[in-house]
């Protein structure tokens, strides 16, 4: 009888286990995300956004406007995304979304990036910020 209860417990236990490290460990992996680009130049910008899948197309975003798109993180983490920049100052393409980077980085699912005269800037307001300087 006592090993039978002791049987269930331990099987209760295993599927608490289970349900709580498969959660922390399938987290990362389709997890919404938001990316908020803004243009805090005086003039517009003009962006292009593409993944291996999705090309978002052509936006003009004008001063002071952002441009957002969510998606969700694929399974494997691999999702990318990455955008062309023109403008006024100059211009590039660059990974704007890159899970292994990002998912970790970007607060409450969201990626804020700001597009400045000096280039385009990936904000948190911490050590995690990225500057990528134009090209052109
Ligand atoms: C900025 O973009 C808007 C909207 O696309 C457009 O109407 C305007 O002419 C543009 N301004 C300049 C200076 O290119």
């Amino acid at each position: 009888m006592s090993l039978k209860k002791n049987k269930s417990v331990l099987f209760l236990a295993m599927i608490f286990l289970f349900l709580f490290f498969g959660e922390t460990i399938a987290q990362p992996l389709n997890f919404p995300v938001h990316v908020r680009i803004t243009n805090t130049m005086a003039s517009n910008v003009t962006i292009h956004c593409k993944s291996k899948n999705d090309d978002l197309g052509i936006h003009v975003i004008p001063s002071g406007q952002y441009y957002e798109w969510g998606f969700r993180v694929n399974l494997w983490g691999t999702t990318l995304f990455f955008c062309g920049f023109t403008t006024k100052k100059g211009g590039g393409v660059y990974d704007i979304f890159e899970a292994k980077r990002d998912v970790p980085r970007c607060r409450d699912h969201t990626c804020y990036w700001g597009v400045k005269d000096d280039g385009v800037h990936g904000y948190n307001g911490d050590a995690t910020d990225i500057w990528f300087k134009w090209k052109s």
